[in-house]
This record gives C-alpha cells, sequence and structure tokens, in this order.
C-alpha cells in the first residue's frame, strides 16, 4: 500500500501552509512589479536575478542546498537519505513576458518550495533528495525560444547555441548570464543532464478550463506541440514621399500580406490551431522611408503534429513566394518545434490519487501552454498539476489567482514528491 512516509496515514501535505506559500508569491512578485499590479522580470535581467537570490537565500535559511548549471537553472535541494540517488525535482520559472502576471512560472518555484518545507516541518526522512528547480528563461519573450533552460538541460539545444542568441537590443544570453550568475556564485555547479528520478510541475492553467468547471486540479495528460518561427523580409529604403509603387520594396506590406495568407491558412472550424506574431520589428523605423527589413515570429501551436507538420511546410514556402511579387526577399528560421507531448502515465496516475486521497475536485486535461515539463520525459517519467487561475487570464498583468488552489495543488505537489523519494 501507499506509505506517505515515515508517519503511518500522515500526509506531508498537511505541513503545507497557505498564509506561507501566498506571502512568498507576494514577496516575489514586488520584484519587478508594474503599476497594473503585473510584473516585468524578463530573463536574465537585475530583476530576474534579485528574484533569484530571494530564492537561494529562503533556500539556505531552511538549511537546503542550492546548485545552479552553465545556462544558469538554479535548484533547491533537500538532501535524503541516500544523496547519490538521482533526486525527486519539481520547478518552474522565474522568469515573466513584459506583460506577466504574478503567478505563472513564480507558483511552480513557490509551491515546490513550499512541499520542500512541508517535508522540513514533518522532519521527513525521504531516500531520495528532493529539488526545486527555477529553469532559466522560460518565457523566451526577451531571448526566443521560451524553455531554454530546461532545452539545454535536457540536451535539445546546445549551451553555445542558447549564448548567442540576442535579444533586441543586441546583448547575447552569455553576455547576460554572468551577471545574474554572479548574484548566486555560492551555488555548487551542477552538470547537464544529471538525470532525475521524476519531474512534476505545477503551474496556474492559464486557460479557462478549471475555472468553468468548477474543478481545482488539472491533472495534465500532455502539452501540445509548440513551435516558433523567426522570418525576415529584406526590401530597399526609399523616399516614402517620391517613390512610385513599381519601384518599391516594402518590406512591411510584404510581411503584413505573409501574415495575413498564413493566418487564413491556421484557421479551422475547432478553432484549435493558434496562430501568433508576437513580434513585429520594422526598420529603419522612420515614418517617412520605405522600410527595408521587418522581423517577425510566428509562434505555432495544435493538439495534431499532423496539422502543424501542414502549416509549417506553408510557412517554409509561402512568404518566398508573397515576397518575390512585391520586389523582396524572405528568410524563414524554425527555432522551436516541440512536438505533442503526452506525459508519464504512471506520473498522471499518481497526480490523480493524490487529489482524491485530498477529496480535490479534478479532471484530466491537455495542455495549452507550453512548459518546461515538455523537455523532461526522455530524461525522465514526468506530470504537471494544474490549478484554476480567475477568469482563465494569464500573460498579462490582471492574472490572479486563489490563496486556497494554489496551496490545494501544493498539496497535491508535496504527497506525489513524497511518494515518489520513498
Ligand atoms: C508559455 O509561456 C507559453 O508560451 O506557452
Ligand atoms: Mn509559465
Ligand atoms: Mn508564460
Ligand atoms: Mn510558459
Amino acid at each position: 500500500g501507499r506509505r506517505f512516509g515515515d508517519g503511518g496515514d500522515m500526509r506531508y501535505s498537511e505541513h503545507v501552509k497557505q498564509d506561507r506559500l501566498w506571502d512568498r508569491l507576494m514577496d516575489l512578485a514586488q520584484i519587478g512589479a508594474t503599476a497594473k499590479g503585473g510584473v516585468n522580470r524578463q530573463a536574465l535581467t537585475q530583476e530576474d536575478g534579485t528574484a533569484r537570490r530571494m530564492l537561494a537565500d529562503w533556500a539556505l535559511s531552511r538549511g537546503f542546498s542550492i546548485f545552479q548549471d552553465e545556462i544558469g537553472n538554479l535548484f533547491v535541494r533537500r538532501s535524503g537519505q541516500d544523496d547519490t540517488l538521482p533526486p525527486v525535482t519539481t520547478g518552474s520559472h522565474l522568469d515573466t513576458q513584459p506583460t506577466g502576471g504574478r503567478f505563472d512560472g513564480a507558483y511552480g518555484v513557490m509551491a515546490g518550495f513550499e512541499a520542500l518545507e512541508a517535508l522540513e516541518d514533518a522532519g521527513a526522512l525521504t531516500k531520495h533528495p528532493v529539488e526545486v528547480v527555477a529553469w532559466t528563461n522560460e518565457e523566451g519573450a526577451r531571448f526566443p525560444p521560451s524553455c531554454m533552460g530546461s532545452g539545454v538541460y535536457t540536451g535539445r539545444y546546445s549551451l553555445e547555441w542558447a549564448q548567442a542568441i540576442r535579444d533586441p537590443e543586441g546583448m547575447s544570453v552569455g553576455e547576460a548570464l554572468v551577471s545574474v550568475m554572479a548574484r548566486t556564485e555560492d551555488a555548487r555547479p551542477r552538470d547537464f543532464g544529471a538525470p532525475l528520478a521524476a519531474y512534476i510541475e505545477a503551474h496556474i492553467e492559464q486557460g479557462p478550463v478549471l475555472v468553468t468547471e468548477g474543478e481545482t486540479i488539472g491533472v495534465v495528460t500532455s502539452v501540445q506541440s509548440q513551435n516558433l518561427f523567426e522570418i525576415e523580409i529584406f526590401g530597399e529604403e526609399a523616399h516614402a514621399g517620391t517613390t512610385p509603387r513599381a519601384n518599391r520594396s516594402d518590406a512591411v506590406l510584404a510581411a503584413v500580406e505573409v501574415i495575413a495568407r498564413l493566418e487564413k491558412e491556421a484557421l479551422d472550424d475547432a478553432d484549435a490551431m493558434r496562430f501568433t506574431v508576437g513580434r513585429f520589428i520594422a526598420k529603419p523605423g522612420a515614418p517617412n522611408t520605405v522600410p527595408s527589413h521587418v522581423t517577425f515570429t510566428i509562434d505555432l501551436r495544435h493538439p495534431e503534429n499532423a496539422e502543424i507538420e501542414r502549416m509549417s511546410d506553408l510557412i517554409g514556402r509561402l512568404p518566398a513566394t508573397v515576397a518575390g511579387a512585391r520586389r523582396c526577399r524572405a528568410q524563414v528560421k524554425r527555432l522551436s518545434d516541440s512536438p505533442v507531448t503526452p506525459f508519464t502515465p504512471e506520473i498522471v496516475d499518481l497526480i490523480d490519487e493524490c487529489r482524491l486521497a485530498l477529496g480535490l475536485p479534478g479532471r484530466r486535461m491537455p495542455s495549452g501552454a507550453g512548459h518546461d515539463a515538455m523537455y523532461i520525459p526522455p530524461l525522465a517519467p514526468t506530470g504537471m498539476i494544474f490549478v484554476p487561475c480567475v477568469d482563465g487570464i494569464s500573460h498579462n498583468e490582471a492574472e490572479d489567482a486563489l490563496p486556497e488552489d494554489l496551496a490545494a495543488g501544493a498539496r497535491v505537489l508535496a504527497d506525489c514528491l513524497a511518494e515518489l523519494a520513498g
């Protein structure tokens, strides 16, 4: 039968403290707080460094140890009886969107930390160490693509490739990492790909399913396919007042036509395809010069790989044709391509059992958003726990969640981690 630690019937979830979790989340939300009540704490900024330091200090004050790898993933470890065993790991991210909320990412890190504290308060003796990780640059808002830290950790991206990526101001990931990692230089080094016994990530749902259905816990079965394209259109500068239409190579008009044509192709009856142009940069950016260069991104998601491949094929071909007809040139790069990721059935079942044992209403569901957890299955059995967010709003400063829902997710997480850590 199930053994919740050495306390007989006692569950470690009983030691989860709702107020402590909420207070820590509110402390974190101060770092990069925006006037509208959200958070702007983009990856590898000084704010990100401050949040990471705060986590490290909380960890050290509880006697946990800290590790970081070369892409800046920061691990907090509570020792097990045998620290040579691979850790049971949880976590998420501390970076945010430019118009981010207080919970996206921060919740998964703090729920994980709360679970570690619950084990500590209970004096739990687990066989495996239990860890919480703050993955670097999950959002990919400043430095696309998203899930960079977990991608490098699991070998999907090379460190060198990631370090060379630049933000719109020209600073590279490698340069930005130096000062941010220096803030936690007391952390011990950690190797990429170091094995994990299991990985479970807690996150707000970021969509309307749980809140609409009145459920508290989402037991996540899979993550839909997530892809990022960067498209450049090259035209030529010309005078806005004198240049006849036939002589123009207008990169913006070409880009706009490419986007409109692709968006039409992406439409489907079920509204299953998610097509987003979230970044659009036109240069030189002078109102009276015909624009010569456009860079834009397409974030493309769907629950079926075949549909993604159909659209990807078109994204590869159509820009050159459309741009050519407008005397421009196009170049398409695929920056990330994560197929549909099913989570590990044993972990999905465990999460469902733990939430049932706690009497919490919930359901199984796929994830519409991307998460670091989607890169972990090749390395370790993986799953995710969702909790509701108010009105399903996320990637918005108005993002909100209820303290009792957040605590419920942390309880499920604590019991799952304890079970897995033996
Ligand atoms: C998460 O931030 C995502 O882009 O899905
Ligand atoms: Mn997130
Ligand atoms: Mn996000
Ligand atoms: Mn995300």
